[in-house]
């Protein structure tokens, strides 16, 4: 029973998680640019295995600095025929052209996992 609540409680949490990406990641994307690719993101449910500022799913890698980590090149080449566990979505050129550029645009705001940040008991941090 303790560990069927501790599965319902786990649950619930991952649903709280996955709506949160979803509405703010519609939320951050208010430049004309990025707004279709926001829609695609939403829309493909790609938050179901990645995630963004380690919030979202796990399946797949964080994307928060996929722009600034991988080439171009390689994202457009993985949105467009899938690799290994991530599936291919049949996205047309412009799609995919949407997605990286909301993908860079994501990258612009921050980087995941804090490289400068040392948590310190009682709340107290340096940056
Ligand atoms: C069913 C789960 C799943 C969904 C849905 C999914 N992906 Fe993926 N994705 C993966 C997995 C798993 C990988 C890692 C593949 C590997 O290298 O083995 C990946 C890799 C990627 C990569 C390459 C990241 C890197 O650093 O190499 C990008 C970019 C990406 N996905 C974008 C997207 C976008 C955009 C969507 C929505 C259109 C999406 N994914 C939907 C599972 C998924």
């Amino acid at each position: 029973m303790k560990s069927l609540n501790r599965v319902l409680i786990l649950v619930f949490f991952n649903i709280m998680v996955a709506t949160t990406v979803i509405l703010t990641a519609g939320h951050k994307a208010t430049g004309p640019t990025n707004l279709s690719g926001a829609e695609i993101w939403r829309s493909k449910n790609c938050a179901a295995c990645h995630s963004i500022f380690g919030l979202g799913g796990h399946i797949g890698p964080d994307l928060t600095n996929a722009y600034g980590s991988k080439e171009p090149d390689y994202l457009d080449y993985v949105l467009k025929d899938g690799i290994r566990k991530m599936p291919n979505f049949e996205l047309s050129e412009a799609e995919r052209t949407e997605l990286i550029h909301y993908l860079k645009h994501i990258n612009s705001l921050g980087e995941y996992p804090l490289k400068s940040l040392t948590a310190e008991p009682f709340g107290n941090y340096n940056d």
